[in-house]
């Protein structure tokens, strides 16, 4: 019986190189092939910074399969079918993708921005491989720091006052209004800046971070009525000088 193959889900930290573990530098330098998704986006600097990494730590034999991002139709009238079509065809191109990148008994990786954990799709894929038995492979993660331990690490805070909660969300779930009893928010995957939009805004504290860890950081915090406005706009300055933008922030509730 053939050995099955190995799929790494490598987290590689949310910004500078130095954010990469030992653990990850190791699981690296393991890999016989390493699986890039092509989404034909405008990421040129995160594209540059992987091969820098495969360059630096990966074997110098270590070859870089590329896994075609299918077209997505968003027009189509029956939507969840769409959707669940492009799923299967997402996975029928990792699956070839991890065939073709490796023997049975090789070890392929997929090196995940932050931790992979943590808002990323690629677990969500291997699940639906495993649950297809098409490749019988195994898989393993090797954790990052991620944009939010990137986060409070910048700003020197904690994430939550001791024993509270943390509540991590994306913008538009905290667009459409927090739970009872948060105090402690972390947002990620925010296209505006929907802290703007929280009541009671003098309650509340801000850190925020941009393109954290890279050349471009950009650090602001105070009470959420003071700095607000001048986050949203310095965010959207940032965009559109830059094109595209990163950013996550926490939030937490004055005490009374
Ligand atoms: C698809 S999620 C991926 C998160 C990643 N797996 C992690 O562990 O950080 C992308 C979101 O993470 C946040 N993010 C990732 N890297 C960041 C960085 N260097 N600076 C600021 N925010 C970042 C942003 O909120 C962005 O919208």
């Amino acid at each position: 019986v053939d050995d099955p193959r190995r799929l790494l889900l490598i987290g590689i930290g949310a910004g500078e190189p130095q954010l990469l573990t030992q653990q990850a530098v190791a699981a690296i330098g393991e890999v016989d092939a390493f699986l890039v998704v092509d989404k034909g986006e405008t990421t040129g600097d995160l594209a540059r910074l992987r091969a820098d990494l495969v360059a630096r730590h990966g074997r110098p034999d270590a070859r870089t399969v590329v896994v075609p991002e299918p077209p997505r139709d968003r027009t189509a009238e029956a939507y969840e079918q769409a959707v669940q079509d492009w799923l299967d065809l997402r996975c029928a191109r990792f699956e070839e993708a991890l065939l073709e990148a490796v023997p049975p008994g090789g070890t392929a990786a997929l090196l995940v921005w932050g931790d992979p954990t943590l808002y990323d799709g690629t677990l969500r894929i291997v699940d639906a491989m495993h649950a297809r038995g098409r490749v019988a492979f195994r898989h393993e993660v090797v954790p990052g720091i991620s944009a939010v331990q990137l986060l409070v690490a910048r700003h020197g805070v904690p994430l939550n006052r001791i024993g509270e909660a943390v509540h991590v969300t994306t913008g538009r779930r905290l667009a459409a209004g927090l739970p009872d009893g948060v105090d402690n928010v972390v947002v990620m995957l925010d296209a505006g800046f929907a802290a703007a939009s929280l009541p009671e805004p003098e309650q509340w504290q801000l850190w925020w971070g941009a393109y954290l860890g890279t050349p471009d950081e950009s650090l602001a915090a105070g009470r959420l009525d003071e700095v607000g406005e001048q986050v949203a706009a310095r965010k959207a300055a940032l965009r559109a000088e830059k094109g595209w933008i990163m950013d996550t922030y926490l939030l937490r509730r004055t005490r009374p």
